[in-house]
This record gives C-alpha cells, structure tokens and sequence, in this order.
C-alpha cells in the first residue's frame, strides 16, 4: 500500500511537470529541471544546474536562512551578506544605546574591526537535499493503526536525521514532509554562528513609511540590513572568537546596476515560510469569516491602547514600538487576506472544485474524502478558535507573562498599558468563550470580584494573584487546549494525505508545487504593476521622488534624513529607482530573499508582499499578487551617500 502510494506520486509530480499558466508556485531547487523549460521559455538565461547543483557550486549556495524566519543571501568572497533590516532590527536594537542609537542614526563598520558579534545569530547553507521517501515510509503500510504509522515514521526520521548529523561538525540534519506526508525530504545544512554586523540605514529609510506604509504599495523603504559571516581558519563553523575569518563562500551574487523596467523576467530565491494552497474550503471559511474577523477586532482593541500611550510620550513610544510593529504587521496582513478572500469568492470557488472532485472520485478510494474533512473541521472548529483566542487574549498580558517568566524584559515594559489591556482582553475572553474552555480557578475568581477593574486591581497589586492567575490560564491551555487541537489537526493532516493524492489524479495537467515550510525554494514571474481598485493603475516602480513626496519632518515614519533632503536637493536623483513589484509568489520568510534577473544577477531584496494580494497563502490570483523588492541600486545608493561607506564596494561583483 505504502509502496504503491509512493510511486504513484512520483509519476503524477512527473506528469505535471508541463508549463504554467501563472507566475504560481514555490518549487524545490533539487527538482528545477522539471521548470526549467517554462522558466527558459519566459525569459532565464540559466540552466539547472547554475541553480542548484551538489558537485559544483551553484546559486543556491549562496543563500542563507538568516536567523530563525529570514533569508539572506552572500555578495561578496569575503562572507559579506545582503538581509532586510526588519530581519537585522533586533540585532541592530541590542547594540543601541542612547549614546549610540544604530537604529535611529544607522551603523557603518569603518573596518573589519569595527563589525559587532551577534550572539545566537546563525545562518544556514543548504549543502544538499533528496528525497528519502522510501527510507522514511520503510514498514509503514495500512495495516498498521495511525498512532504506529506515526511512531514508525518518526522512528525512521530519527535514525536519518542521526547518521546525517553525525557525518561532519557543524552539519545538522532535517527532514520534512513534503505535500501531507506524500513525500519526504531530508535537508542537510551548514550552519555558521559568528555573524556579524556591518551596515544598517537609519530607521528613518530602513523603516521609512512605518505600519502606514507597511504591506503597502506604492512604497519606498530601504528596507536592507548587512552582515558579514565568519568561521574558523578551515572555513568551519565556529562560536565566535576575534582569530576568526570572513568565510570564502562557495558562491556569492554577481550585482547588477542595469536596473528593471515592465516586463523583465525575475526570480526569487529563499526560503518561504507557510502556505496551505490545498486545504479544504471549510478551512478557508473559517479563516475568513471566523479567525481573521476576529484576530482582526482583538488586535485592533491592543494596537489602540498601545497607540494612546505611544502618542503621549515619547519614551513609550520607542518601549513600544517593536511590540506594536510585531503585533500590527500580521493584523494588517489579516486584513488584506480576508478582503482578498471574499473578492476572489475563495470559499464557493473552492465548493465548487469539491463537488467536481467527489464526482470524479465516486468508487474509488478517494470517495467522500471532502466530506471527511468538513466533519473534521466541524469538529476542530470551535476548540481552535478557542485557542486562538487564548493566544490572542489572556496571553498577550505582559503582567501575566512576567509573573511566571523571571527573565522577562521589563526594560520595555509600561504598566498602564498593560493594565489596560488586561482588562480588554480578560473581558473578550470571558464574553467570547464558552466557559467550558475556562480553568475552574478563572470561574471562581470571576464570582469574587465585583469587576473585571477590581480583578485587575488585585492582579496588578498582587504578585501571587498574578502568578495564581497566569498558571491556571497556562496550565489550562497546555492541558485542556492546546492537546486536542495538535491530535485534530493530526486527524486532519492524514486525511489531507490522501485529499492531496486525489486532487494530483483529478488533475493530470495541473503543476502542483508543496506548500512552503521554511525551506528553500525558487518562485519565478516578472516585473508587474497592478490594479488595486477600479481605475487605479499602479505602476511597478518607485523612485527617491516618492519619498521627497511623502517626507514629513511632523510625522514620525516620514521624517527622512536631512542628508537625504540635501541629496536630492542638489537634483540630479529624482529617479533613482527605490522599489519595484514583481509577480513572485512569496510568503513570509522570503524577507531577504535575493531578487535575480535573467542572468541570475542580484536586482533587488525581497521584503513584502501588496496588502490585496496577502491571500496567495491560500490561493495566488496572478492579477493582484506581486512581491514588493528594494531595488539594489538604492542599497549601494545608500550605502554611499548615507552611509559614506561606499568601501563596502569594493569587495562586492558587478555585472559590467
Ligand atoms: N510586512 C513585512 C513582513 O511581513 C515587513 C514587516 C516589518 N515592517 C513593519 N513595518 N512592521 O514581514
Ligand atoms: N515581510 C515578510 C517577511 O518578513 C515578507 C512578506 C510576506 O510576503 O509575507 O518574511
């Protein structure tokens, strides 16, 4: 059974490796020559090999994944590294002061010397990776229960994983499921831990346009950061130490200065986080008309609070400002996606494509599969809402929080938004949830006070209260919650083992490419604008006149540097292209991503995507998604007339 599923799969990917019609998809680097056609026929000069190739260098070996959630990729021989800066920010944060403000002035290495060690900082080479299907479904087959399945398959893993990780120093292992647990791959990594930090913009162009212009279009953020990688005098990995060298990486990105215009073929090369482009279409209606509606709505009630404060004082206003960019950027996102949702009708197209699935699937294996799954989501819906609303409720309060985390930051911290906010989301919270999703303790306390004011009183008066308080919520969430969700969704996902094999079959000639998990990925488009809005034409190109535009010495997120004013006062730089938008599909994750033309020359830096478009998570709508990339020119304009330290140039390749 095992077997004939395995190699059934492998003929349906096969089968579908045939032209698209759309910029869609993320595909895996090791599989590219099954798109190098379609990639060649829109414009790539490359062949598969240049891109990903295990004897010799490629690409991909270019390419980092930066910290926990980045990409970042290597410009120059001497392990010099291109991320965004809101990857950099926390790093750049821990080295400011408030004599030297890196995030507020910028930061420039003079020299080697000069460059600032980033403890826990590691990024990863990809060296290779293949398919272990086989070796991962070894003795799984249907007669088996779902738990031995389970156990044998990460039994198998484990002992891959093992003897991977065991080989060389400084090599870890992974392996992860690949369309529902239909394929396996395993990733073999190298991974540095001496990364340093070189360069960084002023907030004020590394940050320029703030939330206001965040996920939006048209934009102008220099949105760059810069590191430098080093390892011992092998060029192995190692902890940091000042006898340390710049690593010579096996491959580093040519730049190129020609710039893009309409049109012009690009690629993304990074590792995306997250996407769920198969689920069913009651997974979509629950995303749209329950979760992200009421995200949204809880969000909104802290962004407000925080907001109040942060106008009336100057010093909470930077306590809080990393907070509220974390909270706001997913709440914006939010937003976007359930507005694209109903816009493209996502929920009835998907019904539709259901029904046409369950007519092609009678008497077969595959029959009332789609069916199987609403069952599961009726089922998984209410306790996952719960959930969520834990995580967006009770807790967020920070009091909480610090009453049972003793090395909390309380640097950052100000009680009278805290103490509002306890009292908003502790109400959500009791109003919006059955009580059977409650501790026994919160039931009891509730009957004690008078008002949701008098238990925050006595919550913020007393540390055991709030300890008291914050382990019967944790406790409940741990045991109560969080369990049945993580088995549901294992319910879920097995079914979606077989709903994936299905839709491969009832579509022959579709290209199906697996969700993004983190890992490294290839999404191919060209240079596009859009239309957001009847009679609204967006065109793909910003320019440093936009941001002369937008300057505001009165509003915080457009008060650009005087220098910069002066430049472009001098005239002579209007047009100094600042970012563009392509039709990549990209997700969170791809932020630092190296943008690459034909050639496969470095034109840009991901790092977002339109705010119309945030649905491509779950369908990608080639008229609306487009991903927004700083334009390179403006980083080595930056780096030049900002930063004075156009020394940077001089390791860096350009293309003639
Ligand atoms: N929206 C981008 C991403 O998802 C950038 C986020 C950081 N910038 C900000 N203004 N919050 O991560
Ligand atoms: N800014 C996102 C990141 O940090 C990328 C935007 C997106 O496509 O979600 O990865």
């Amino acid at each position: 059974m095992a077997m004939k599923r395995i190699f059934l799969l492998g003929a349906l990917l096969l089968a579908a490796a045939v032209h698209s019609k759309a910029d869609e998809g993320m595909w895996l680097p090791s599989l590219i020559s099954q798109r190098i056609a379609d990639m060649q026929a829109k414009g790539l000069k490359l062949s598969a090999e240049d891109l990903y190739s295990v004897n010799s260098s490629s690409l991909k070996d270019a390419i980092v994944l930066f910290g926990s959630g980045c990409t970042g990729e290597l410009v120059s021989d001497e392990g010099l590294l291109f991320t965004n800066h809101h990857c950099g920010y926390s790093f750049i944060q821990s080295h400011s002061s408030v004599e030297h403000d890196y995030l507020k002035d910028g930061f420039w290495a003079l020299n080697r010397s000069e460059e600032l060690p980033n403890p826990g900082l590691t990024v990863r080479f990809l060296e290779r990776m293949d398919d272990v299907t086989a070796l991962v479904l070894k003795g799984v087959t249907s007669k088996l229960d779902q738990e031995k399945q389970a156990a044998l398959i990460k039994k198998n893993i484990d002992n891959i994983v093992q003897k991977e990780s065991n080989k060389e120093k400084g090599i870890t292992a992974q392996v992860n499921a690949l369309y529902y647990g239909n394929q396996y791959f395993l990733y073999v990594f190298k991974v540095y831990r001496d990364v340093r930090l070189v360069g960084a913009p002023p907030s004020s162009i590394g940050k320029f346009g703030g939330e206001t212009d965040n996920w939006m279009w048209p934009r102008h953020t220099g949105d760059f950061s810069i590191f430098r990688i080093y390892a011992d005098k092998n060029g192995n990995p190692a902890d940091y130490s000042p006898d340390n060298i710049p690593l010579r990486p096996k491959k580093s990105f040519t730049i190129s200065r020609s710039g893009v215009k309409e049109g012009d073929f690009t690629f993304v090369y990074g590792c995306p986080g997250s996407t769920q482009e198969y689920v069913h279409s009651e997974d979509v209606r629950y995303i749209q008309d329950v979760s992200d509606p009421e995200k949204i709505a809880l969000r909104t009630i802290r962004l407000n609070l925080m907001k109040k404060y942060m106008d009336q004082s100057q010093a909470v206003r930077i306590q809080y400002s990393s907070k509220y960019a974390s909270v706001a950027n997913a709440w914006k996102k939010w937003q976007g996606e359930e507005k694209g949702l109903r816009k493209n009708r996502v929920v009835p197209v998907k019904q539709d494509y259901e029904a046409r699935f369950e007519a092609w699937a009678a008497g077969t294996r595959f029959e009332g599969i789609t069916q199987r799954l609403a069952q599961l989501y009726a089922a998984r819906n209410p306790i996952f809402r719960a959930y969520e609303y834990y995580r967006e409720t009770v807790l967020t309060i920070e009091k909480l929080q610090m009453a049972r985390n003793p090395r909390f930051n309380k640097k950052d911290y100000y009680q009278p938004i805290d103490e509002e906010i306890f009292v908003a989301m502790m109400t959500a919270f009791d109003q919006s949830l059955d009580d059977v999703y409650k501790p026994q303790f919160f039931l009891d306390r509730r009957g004690q006070y008078s008002s949701m004011e008098a238990w925050k009183d006595a919550v913020f008066a007393s540390e055991d209260e709030a300890k008291a308080l914050a382990d019967a919520l944790n406790d409940f969430f741990y045991a109560s919650i969080a369990p049945p969700v993580a088995e549901l969704n294992q319910s879920i996902n097995l079914v979606y083992r077989d709903y994936m094999q299905g839709q491969m079959e009832f579509e022959r000639e579709r290209s199906f490419y697996p969700d993004a998990n983190l890992t490294l990925r290839v999404a191919y488009g060209h240079v596009k604008g859009y239309r957001p809005a009847d009679a609204i034409y967006y065109q793909p190109v910003s320019t440093l006149r936009g941001i002369i535009e937008k300057d505001n010495p009165d509003i915080f997120d457009y008060n650009i540097p005087q220098a910069l004013r002066d430049i472009y006062n001098e005239g002579g730089y209007e047009d100094q292209p600042v970012c563009f938008l392509a039709t990549n599909h990209t997700t969170g994750g791809n932020s630092g991503s190296p943008v690459l033309n034909a050639e496969g020359n470095l034109i840009g830096i991901n790092f977002d995507r339109v705010w119309e478009g945030t649905m491509s998570d779950l369908v990608f709508d080639p008229e609306i998604c487009r991903n927004i990339s700083l334009d390179v020119r403006y980083l080595l304009f930056i780096i030049d007339k900002i930063g004075h330290a156009g020394y940077l140039l001089d390791e860096m390749h350009f293309a003639e």
